[in-house]
């Protein structure tokens, strides 16, 4: 199970890969509903268009994934989507716009990543990337502690809108409950660190997740204050939006700590 599941998430990384190599279409090419689907637009999968500036720290990366920023240099995204750490120039980082092909975009380059130290591809999915010049946006403040690892999250990418299907053009959101660590222990068994990943999703009945190519992105809610606080980091599930088979989430307050010495020592 534990290596059938390995073997699913690396395929599934290296299918993000592949999709954004081809050119993105327009949401909705290869995205229809199937016939009886009674939702108006699908999305992430099962969500909406995101409105321009809804989630202003929320970018692209070119390998395919997305990610948020943590600081105006560093990006916070999953371990899987890079190759390892050290100098690399050749990630671009889209940010600024929900549609990607919008003239407004704001494009940086990588200068260095620093995968999560110990990653061997169970658990430990997160990642930082810095960038050439910082990017005048707010950015996404990360929970370091359990207090919001409950309640209901919202999703958001430009990945796939349905299982093996293309990539979005414009940024997709949406709403997933939190799943406990017992209930998605049962779908998923010892592929499953509960200590270091966090579940959402519509347990029964399915047709709401994140997909291929929305890996890396953030899991986040409203904090207590009002503002938004990232609880996870997109990073696998069996298929996508199967009914039994919730997302998979790095549990980011797990991280916390190791991810701000980490950015400290990327120079914030
Ligand atoms: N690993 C995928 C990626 O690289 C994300 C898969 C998320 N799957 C899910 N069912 N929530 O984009």
């Amino acid at each position: 199970m534990r290596n059938f599941l390995k073997v699913l998430r690396r395929s599934v990384a290296v299918g993000a890969v592949a999709l954004a190599a081809l050119s993105l279409q327009p949401a909705g090419a290869q995205a229809r509903p199937a016939q009886d689907d009674p939702r108006p637009t699908p999305g992430v999968i099962g969500g909406v268009p995101a409105a321009q500036g809804e989630f202003p720290w929320m970018v692209r990366l070119s390998m395919g994934c997305g990610g948020a920023l943590y600081t105006k240099q560093i990006v916070l995204t999953a371990a899987h989507c890079v190759g390892g750490s050290g100098a690399n120039t050749s990630i671009t980082v889209t940010a600024g716009v929900v549609d990607l092909q919008s003239s407004q975009a704001v494009k940086v380059k990588s200068t260095r990543v620093l995968q999560a130290p110990g990653y061997n591809g169970v658990g430990k999915d997160w990642a930082l990337i810095k960038l050439a010049q910082p990017i005048d946006l707010p950015t996404l403040k990360i929970a370091d502690t359990t207090a919001y690892n409950d309640g209901t999250f919202t999703v958001a990418g430009w990945g796939a809108t349905r299982e093996g299907g293309a990539q979005s053009r414009v940024l997709l959101k949406a709403d997933v409950p939190y799943v406990d660590d017992e209930a998605c222990g049962g779908a998923y068994g010892s592929s499953l660190t509960p200590a270091e990943e966090i579940c959402a999703g519509f347990l029964e009945e399915g047709g709401v997740d994140t997909c291929q190519g929305d890996s890396g992105g953030p899991m986040f809610r409203k904090d207590n204050a009002g503002a938004w606080i990232q609880v996870g980091i997109v990073s696998w599930g069996q298929g996508c939006a199967r009914p039994g088979y919730p997302g998979v989430y790095t549990e980011v307050s797990t991280f916390a700590s190791a991810i701000k010495s980490a950015a400290a020592s990327l120079g914030g």
